[in-house]
């Protein structure tokens, strides 16, 4: 462990409960609270999920902490507070935020997101980069969701921790998030030494749709089996349950989820006009090197013979050309 491991992760686990007390129990919290009761987070959900609230001061951690008898030096390296080039004096780093703690893997927690109450930018405010904090290495809520992960071999992966707590009240409890990046080598190897069925469920807008397409084939490749999710255009699961509830949650998203094959068929069309020839080539094309990347006989056959439907083609013509795509994929490096 680096040097004042636990020094950090106590100041951390110290502010998580502080900051849930101020958002659950005190008036200045009460508009954050309120804010999100509106938005649709339960009761339930903010205690399970430890969310708390910073109050609008440049000062109250840095005091806080400092009274604890935490050194500033290690806290502004844990990312807590931020030390001023003017006269090395020390700020707060998250002020008048809803705090959504970030527990490592074994549920200590080891940094914290803010999210702004209004229109502020950014959005999400995060803890920096920490001797305790890799976010290359961190899916959120993984120390709650792995048992369930394990136990139904099955996990969910959502862009945002709005979703995975959404998910949560609708009972989805195997669901986690990146911290706002993409997803990275160390994450695949963490999932895949733990479940083999994942579910790719992001926000259904077009950087949801690109990254979940990166996501699937990292994953594909890694060996997992990969479905994705998909809602109406725009939404993300969050806004998903919210408007059509819990239950078609459930059915209609997690439970309707594509096979990656077709997930990719999907994707290939998006932006294409198959009225027009040169698209059509073009998709048919992109979707036979799909087909003939396919392991199993059984599955060629039916996305040739599903692609010979949809556009009256002769199924042997197709075949032809996929076991040509076939043969020109051997030679490449
Ligand atoms: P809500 O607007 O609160 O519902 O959040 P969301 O989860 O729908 O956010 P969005 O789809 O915009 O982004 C998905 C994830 O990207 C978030 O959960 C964050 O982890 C991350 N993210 C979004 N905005 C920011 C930002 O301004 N800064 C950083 N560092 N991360 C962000
Ligand atoms: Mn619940
Ligand atoms: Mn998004
Ligand atoms: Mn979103
Ligand atoms: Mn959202």
């Amino acid at each position: 462990y680096p040097e004042n491991y636990r020094q950090m992760v106590d100041a951390h686990e110290l502010l998580r409960k502080f900051y849930h007390h101020l958002l659950v129990n005190t008036d200045e919290g009460q508009p954050a609270l309120e804010y999100l009761l509106k938005r649709g987070f339960s009761k339930e959900s903010i205690d399970k999920f430890q969310i708390g609230y910073a109050l609008p001061s440049w000062e109250f951690v840095t005091g806080f902490l400092q009274k604890k008898g935490y050194s500033a030096e290690h806290m502004e390296k844990a990312g807590l507070i931020i030390k001023r080039d003017r006269d090395g004096t020390f700020f707060d780093r998250f002020r008048d935020r809803v705090m959504f703690p970030i527990l490592d893997h074994q549920g200590n927690t080891i940094a914290f997101s803010g999210r702004a109450l209004g229109d502020d930018e950014p959005k999400y405010l995060n803890s920096p980069e920490t001797p305790i904090f890799n976010k290359s290495k961190i899916l959120y809520n993984f120390s709650k969701a792995r048992s369930s992960i394990r136990k139904h071999q099955h996990a969910i992966l959502f862009e945002g921790f709005a979703d995975v707590i959404a998910a949560d009240r609708s009972g989805v409890e195997n669901g986690v998030a990146t911290m706002g990046t993409s997803l990275t080598g160390e994450h695949v190897s963490i999932l895949k030494k733990n479940v083999q069925n994942i579910t790719i469920c992001y926000d259904s807008d077009k950087a949801g749709i690109e990254a979940a397409y990166r996501a699937a084939v990292l994953l594909n490749d890694a060996g997992c089996t990969v479905k994705v999710a998909m809602m109406p255009s725009g939404m993300d699961p969050d806004d998903y349950i919210r408007k059509y509830g819990e239950e078609k949650f459930r059915n209609e998203v997690i439970g309707s989820s594509s096979t990656f094959m077709s997930f990719k068929i999907q994707y290939f069309r998006r932006g294409k006009n198959l009225q027009n020839e040169g698209d059509r080539l073009q998709y048919i094309e992109e979707v036979l090197k799909e087909i003939s990347r396919l392991d199993k006989a059984v599955e060629k056959d039916l996305y040739l013979r599903q692609l010979a439907d949809e556009f009256s083609l002769s199924l042997d013509a197709l075949k032809q050309q996929a076991n040509q795509s076939q043969d020109n994929g051997k030679g490449q490096p």
